[in-house]
Parts: C-alpha cells; structure tokens; sequence
C-alpha cells in the first residue's frame, strides 16, 4: 500500500491512449483488470457510471446511516464522485479514505484521503475501524474477490456495514432489450464479445447473485440486496461508446470484431437509435456484528 499524490490525467477526452490487445509483450496473455483507468475513456466511463448509478448507491449510504462523523473507506473509487458525496456526508469531523489500484483520477485533499491500494493483494487500512465500505463494480474484476471481501469486511468496526454492489452480466447479457432490427443484433453481439474478453481477465460475470451469500460466509448479518438498471438513454449511449473505444484493440486482436462492425456500431449509438441498457446492478449489504467482533477473525 502506497501513499499517492499522483495527478490526474488530463480531462476526458485530453490523452490518446495505448491501443490494447489480448496478447502482451513477449506473447503472454494479457492480464489485469480490462478497462484499466490509464486510458482517457476510463475517466469518461466514471461520469456516466456515476450519472447511471450515484443515485442508487447514495439511496443506500442514506438508509445504512452514512452521517456527520462517519468513517468510510471507498474501494476502487475510480472517479470522484462517489468519494465526494461521502466527503459532503461525514463533514469535517467524519473521514473518507478512497482506495484503487490506480487512483490517478482521485484528487486528494478534495476532503477525503487518497491511496493506492489492491484490495485483495493488500491487507486492510486501518482494520476494524469504519462504519461503511463500499465498491461498486469492483470486485466483478477481481479474480481473488473472496479475499477482497474478507479485507473489506475486516475493515469494519463491530456494527459498520459494508454495501457491494456488482453487475451481473449473465443476469441480462443484452445490449438492446428490443431486439428489433440489424444495429440492435449488431451491439448484442459486441456485448457478448465484450463480455468474452472480460471473462478472459478473470472477471465474474455471475457475481452479483452471489453477493448475499458471499456477505454471509463473510460473517456478517442483516443481509439483504436489491437490484437495478437504466433502460436506454444517454448515459447508457455514451457509456457504451466509451467501452467500445476502450477495449477496440482488443476486440480486434482477440478477433472477436472487426473495424467495420465496430464503426457500424458506434455509428449506430451516436444516432441514438438503439436504446442501450445494462446489466442489472446488485447491490448487497450487511453489517459486522455488534457483539461477536472475533467472528470475522
Ligand atoms: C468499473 S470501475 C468502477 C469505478 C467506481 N467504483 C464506479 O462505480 O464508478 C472499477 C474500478 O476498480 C478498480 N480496481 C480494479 N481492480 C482493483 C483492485 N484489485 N483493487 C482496487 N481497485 C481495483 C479499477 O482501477 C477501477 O477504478
């Protein structure tokens, strides 16, 4: 774990980034999280994730008493977003501290603390010490999500909740609901192509019907979960669009499209023509119990 200060990139839009591809250097498998943030696509993925989901996922901080004074750790934060609204919460004499594996678009001194931080690979901040933790479309990604759920969860105090909350893809694999013509097939099948390439990292893509459970065998109670998703709009087009551009190279390299197809659809989405949706977002929680602190070990 490392402390950063690291700046951001420059704003969306402001840096071409490398092309990708499903084979690294030397041949090997590419590995990792697919949609890394070193791209200039990842920043404008955060603004329509938060734009789709913020409202959900702040509904949830409010029911689980998110207040002034709270401490709360936010795992792969991504953008700033979600750090910020929990900064506004907790006020000054709360604390947020707001962790990724590349945080370079967090901004630190924003009223909440920035670190670099794999929450599987790293022990937890200051264990046993928070009223929430939280990630969202995080653990998805991480192929050791049961270690990560047990460091999330060792981060609690007796009492504190963590909410996950996670995609699952399998749920409802379609692009467009309506399947109603050739652009509609044309996005499904690049969702699927997609969701193939994020299979290959190591992703989940039946996580987040898991999450009740999983929080359970994490030794926490009063679970329960709730599931979402946007059905068309402009957050969706756009978010598409920069998951597209994101992954282009690798789509190409895997084979799985080709340029034409890819132009076709992107065409396609900035017509507004194909009513985009997602996956249904699950989101889970539960709290560490006030009494048997020992039982998470
Ligand atoms: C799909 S984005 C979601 C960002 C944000 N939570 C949101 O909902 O808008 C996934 C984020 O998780 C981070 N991430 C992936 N693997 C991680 C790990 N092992 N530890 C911490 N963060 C990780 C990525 O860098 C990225 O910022």
């Amino acid at each position: 774990m490392v402390m950063t200060s690291s700046p951001r990139p420059p704003h969306v839009g402001g840096r071409p980034g490398p092309t990708g591809g499903t084979i690294a250097l030397g041949g090997e498998p590419a590995r990792g999280y697919l949609l890394d943030n070193a791209r200039a696509e990842a920043g404008e993925r955060f603004v329509w994730l938060a734009e789709l989901f913020d409202g959900v996922t702040r509904g949830h901080f409010d029911r689980l008493g998110v207040r002034a004074g709270s401490r709360c750790w936010e795992v792969g934060a991504g953008g700033r977003s979600i750090p910020e609204a929990l900064a506004a919460a907790v006020g000054p004499t709360g604390h947020v501290l707001a962790t990724d594996i590349d945080p370079s678009w967090l901004e630190a001194g924003d009223g909440y603390e920035v670190r670099r931080h794999d929450v599987a690979a790293d022990p937890p901040p200051e264990p046993g010490t928070f009223d929430l933790v939280h990630a969202r479309l995080v653990l998805v990604h991480v192929p050791d999500r049961a270690r990560a759920l047990a460091n999330m969860a060792a981060a609690l105090r007796p009492g504190g909740w963590l909410l996950v909350e996670d995609a699952d893809t399998a749920l409802q694999p379609l692009a467009c609901l309506d399947d109603s013509g050739p652009a509609q097939r044309r996005a499904n099948r690049l969702r699927d192509a997609v969701r193939e390439l994020l299979t290959r990292r190591g992703a989940d893509l039946r996580y987040g019907r898991t999450l009740p459970r999983a929080l359970r065998e994490a030794g926490l109670v009063d679970v329960a979960a709730a599931g979402s998703f946007p059905v068309g709009g402009p957050a969706c087009d756009r978010l598409e669009a920069a998951t597209i551009r994101h992954v282009r190279g690798e789509l190409l390299t895997a084979g799985l499209a080709d340029d034409a197809e890819i132009d076709a659809h992107l065409a396609a989405i900035h017509a507004g023509e194909l009513d985009l949706t997602l996956a249904p977002l699950i989101s889970a929680w539960g709290r560490r119990p006030a009494e048997h602190p020992s039982a998470l070990g």
